[in-house]
């Protein structure tokens, strides 16, 4: 039994940030993480952070787009408070050592982003979330707290309405241990592996949301999946919004800068998922190159530009495709980036259940409604995860002190115990792979009455082979047989509530596109969905958006 006030479950940017801040709160804070932090999905943002920092652009200007981008989703009160904390944050950030781009006169440097009205995203070339990673773990490592690396979370403890700590698996032993705290932290990250094609790391598995989401925790919006417009065909690779943003366009096989059908002011620079929709557009009418993929022109920006700003993309394109920006079109196909769902939040990071905060993506506060901007994730996990951190340490402070017992342990180690002793049964990792292909068949970026229904049954049979699944290797270190379990299983809960959820919203809004409803319908659906687990599956109910100034308009780039 390890005992601590705070336990923050992930150690990305959200979760370091949570950490932060409930230490110099003055609590006993520990870190559990199933990698190193270094090592974590944050690393792999590219584009940048949004902040309007210069006198030309405006916090009001920065909320409006954000409000927009979400289709009108985004709750507005949340979104102005995270639109005034973005300046501060770069600042700290910057502080904590965070080497940013620079303009030529020594300023943050800026690029423009999709969906925004101005130039605000401020990069460290196209690997800012690593030089924020870095930059704010070497910060936090100055700090007394304890780090369990390498464990997976397997259970949230709750009783009498409250955390009580959680269950997590160590992978260097095999061993499984209580964890002890009056609030638990969830900042896991994102969940994309529940699709083949993603951007996102091996890791991300969403088991924070899912751990939450069986101890009755509220998932939010989780039907708003964004696909990202440019990956790279084979891998999924991001290419990152930062290369539309200096300057890249989008072509089809005919030469064809075809944006101009769908975006006809902003083009390549629309917001995610109206770039994506049209490329996929292109090649279902037949204009995309054999295979069906787009190509992304860097080459007039010259080799100077591509080779200092869009550093990473260079690399990745010429180790995974084989091709040189520099001279080459890119061939970009959408990818699934981004949960726009997640654990429901207040502002403060505070959840249905006392003592349970979330914070980054694994949360949804609600700012990023039905759309994400690009730029704008970066700033979700260091903005709330200070906020998360910071009110899980006043809480921790105040609450009782949890109490687990030994039953706690048994029972999260029990389904484990039986998979492992069963002679026959499901491998995890095929039906991981038949989940995948179910979603990006059935629950992708256009989607139908039809598709969704199928995509429910099956997920739901492959829930039912689930009960069944199998653990084939006995050692006990390092086995990632059971890992793979564990993630499969939490994966599957998740789908299931996407799934679900996309099905009821019969109306088109941000990166939900029914083409049966293909209007977005405010008079009937301007409203957050809301999960909540039950043995016969989610059960949807549905709560009221917060308005401040913006009222709904047509959404048109
Ligand atoms: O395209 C990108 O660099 C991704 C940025 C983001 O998701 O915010």
């Amino acid at each position: 039994m390890h005992r601590h006030d705070v336990v923050v479950v992930g150690a990305g940017l959200a979760g370091q940030r949570a950490a932060l801040a409930a230490v110099e709160a003055g609590r006993d804070v520990a870190i559990l993480s199933k990698l190193h932090p270094l090592r974590s999905h944050s690393g792999a943002a590219q584009g940048g952070i949004n902040a309007a920092v210069g006198p030309e652009d405006s916090v009001d200007t920065h909320i409006y787009d954000t409000v927009k981008g979400s289709d009108y989703l985004g709750d507005q009160d949340a979104i102005e408070f995270f639109c005034q904390e973005a300046g501060p944050t770069v600042v700290e950030m910057e502080h904590f050592g965070t080497i940013f781009s620079r303009a030529p006169d020594g300023s943050l440097a800026r690029r423009p982003f999709g969906g925004a009205g101005f130039p605000r995203t401020i990069y460290a070339a196209d690997r800012t979330g690593l030089a924020l990673l870095q930059a704010l773990w070497e910060h936090l490592a100055t700090r007394r707290f304890t780090l369990y690396e390498e464990w997976d979370v397997t259970r949230l403890i709750v009783r009498g309405g409250r955390v009580q700590g959680v269950v997590a698996f160590d992978r260097k032993t095999g061993s499984f241990d209580l964890f002890a705290a009056q609030a638990v932290v969830i900042a896991t990250g994102p969940a994309g592996r529940i699709y083949a094609r993603t951007t996102n790391a091996h890791s991300c598995t969403g088991d924070g949301v899912a751990i939450a989401y069986e101890a009755g925790a509220q998932l939010k919006d989780m039907e708003f999946v964004q696909f990202h417009p440019t990956a790279l065909v084979e891998s999924g690779i991001l290419i990152t919004e930062g290369a539309r943003g200096e300057g890249g366009i989008l072509k089809n096989k005919n030469g064809e800068r075809f944006m101009s059908r769908y975006a006809p002011h902003v083009l390549e620079l629309a917001s995610r998922d109206v770039v994506s929709r049209a490329i996929v557009t292109e090649i279902q009418e037949g204009r995309g190159f054999p295979g069906g993929y787009v190509h992304l022109e860097l080459m007039h920006l010259g080799r100077e530009k591509i080779e200092s700003r869009l550093q990473e993309i260079c690399d990745y394109s010429r180790r995974f495709a084989g091709i040189d920006p520099v001279v080459e079109p890119i061939p970009v196909l959408p990818a699934q980036h981004y949960m726009m769902g997640g654990i429901g939040t207040d502002r403060r990071g505070a959840t249905n259940i006392a003592g349970l905060f979330a914070a980054g993506e694994a949360a949804c506060v609600s700012i990023h409604g039905a759309n994400r901007l690009g730029g704008n994730s970066l700033l979700e996990t260091l903005v709330f995860g200070k906020q998360a951190g910071l009110a899980a340490a006043e809480y921790a402070a105040k609450a009782p002190a949890p109490e687990l017992v030994q039953s706690d342990l048994e029972e999260a180690e029990a389904p484990l115990r039986a998979s492992a002793a069963r002679a026959d049964g499901e491998e995890p990792q095929k039906l991981r792979a038949e989940m995948q292909a179910t979603m990006d068949r059935y629950v992708g970026i256009y989607r139908n009455e039809a598709d969704l229904l199928e995509g429910v049954k099956r997920i739901r049979a492959l829930k039912a082979r689930f009960a069944r699944v199998r653990i084939v290797d006995q050692s006990r270190v390092y086995n990632l047989n059971v890992t793979d379990t564990l993630e499969t299983g939490h994966m599957l809960e998740l789908a299931e509530v996407i799934v679900v959820g996309a099905y009821a919203r019969t109306e088109s809004r941000g990166a939900h596109a029914r083409t049966d409803y293909p209007r977005r319908d405010d008079a009937n659906w301007m409203k957050h969905t809301i999960a909540i687990r039950s043995p016969e599956g989610p059960q949807l109910s549905y709560a009221p958006v917060a308005y401040t100034r913006w009222e709904p308009k047509e959404r048109v780039y």
